[in-house]
């Protein structure tokens, strides 16, 4: 079992998972996730966080590599999610470590989840820290990025940030560092992570990146708890500049066409609708919404700044699968977007309105009416359709510039 040195005496001791797919409802593209945890040697042996629990004896078998686990005085707990704390109650026994320091919250989450009666858990929050040796370990709080128990660990001697779900990406792979791969890679599975898991949480993004900022930490490497390690002062600031566009939402020009159809009708309509994005020079994707799944749809979105959504009518609503989306989008609150609905209908034709009103209560800025064609469009519909993706990509011009 191979464990990597990622600085002197700092280890890796997490898991890579190539099968995982689904997240609570985020498919995991392309290769599934890890599990990233960290051993600290020193003259207090610390573990910070852990592993899902079909991964403890990986994560043991790691850690015994470096250090025999009865030897691990502390663990850090940053984040209760059964991803990263499903394994400790097999790395407690085994470890039985002298303390457990854990947010307040955080606490209350672990009591929620397993048996601790046992475990020495001891509350910290920002501003603490403990002494190992030779380093401390200092406590910040990131409450709701992305739990209410959710902090970060940061150590100073070490210049290093270990950040919890914060500027992970899943990515499963031999890799350990940010450097070992692709640039334009690592970028879209930060936004997909982002756009699938952080997003609702944008405004605390900001206001994290500014307090990190004014603590003046020296950061050269942040060790998240999915995928790859950001290695280097370039590759932090890039990481951390990274955050911040995609917490600003500032409005990009290109245009989404998501739809479902039925008989192909609404299917047509996405495309004339895209020759007004054509005409005004303003690039676009057309998805079909039944070939792709949401989170799909959702990163997709970090590069979007107009979405068009059609379906035909069924049963006096849009069809299911684009209810689903719409419903996942509107939880993870995408902001500075402006929308526009479409579809086909047979003889009542209500899924327009209900998509505009859907994407209008997102607060997008719908700068047409919902726009909706008896059965299939015909030759003198396709202008109709045009100056919708028209109208929508001059409002998008209008608001980028
Ligand atoms: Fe990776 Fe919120 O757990």
């Amino acid at each position: 079992m191979h464990t990597l040195e990622i600085k002197k005496n700092i280890f890796w001791i997490g898991a890579v998972d190539f099968a995982k797919r689904n997240f609570h409802g985020y498919s995991q593209s392309p290769l599934g996730t890890t599990y990233n945890a960290y051993l600290i040697k020193d003259q207090k042996n610390i573990i910070l966080d852990a592993v899902a629990c079909d991964y403890a004896e990986v994560m043991l078998c790691r850690l015994a590599q470096v250090l025999p686990p009865e030897k691990v005085d502390y663990f850090v707990i940053n984040h209760t999610e059964k991803d990263h704390s499903g394994a400790l109650p097999v790395l407690f026994e085994r470890c039985r470590p002298e303390k457990i320091f854990i947010s307040a919250m955080g606490k209350r989450f672990l009591e929620a989840q397993f048996d601790t009666s046992s475990w020495p858990l001891q509350v910290v929050k920002t501003g603490d820290s403990v002494s190992i040796g030779s380093r401390s370990i200092h406590f910040i709080e990131t409450r709701m990025l992305h739990w209410p128990d959710s902090m970060m660990s940061y150590i100073p001697e070490d210049t290093l940030l270990v950040s919890n779900d914060v500027f992970g990406q899943n990515i499963a792979s031999s890799e350990r560092f940010s450097d070992q791969i692709d640039s334009a890679f690592l970028l879209t599975a930060v936004k997909e992570y982002y756009y699938n898991i952080i997003l609702p949480f944008s405004p605390l993004v900001l206001k994290t990146l500014d307090a990190l900022e004014a603590m003046r930490l020296d950061i050269d490497m942040i060790a998240p708890d999915h995928g790859l390690i950001v290695r280097g002062r370039d590759q932090v600031a890039g990481m951390l500049a990274a955050y911040r566009a995609l917490a600003e939402q500032k409005t990009p020009r290109r245009a989404l066409i998501l739809y479902d159809t039925m008989w192909h009708a609404t299917e047509r309509m996405a495309a004339a609708i895209a020759e007004g994005f054509a005409a005004e020079g303003v690039p676009y994707r057309i998805m079909q919404r039944s070939v792709v799944h949401h989170s799909q749809i959702m990163t997709e979105m970090a590069d979007c700044g107009a979405l068009v959504v059609g379906s035909p009518t069924h049963n006096n609503n849009m069809l299911p699968g684009l209810a689903e989306v719409l419903t996942y989008m509107h939880g993870l609150r995408p902001h500075n977007r402006i929308g526009a609905a479409f579809g086909s209908y047979g003889w009542s034709g209500e899924a327009p309105k209900l998509i505009h009103d859907r994407l209008a209560s997102m607060e997008m800025e719908m700068p047409a009416e919902p726009l909706k064609l008896h059965f299939a469009p015909k030759h003198e519909d396709f202008c109709q359709c045009r100056d919708l993706g028209t109208a929508v990509a001059r409002s998008l011009k209008t608001r980028t510039g």
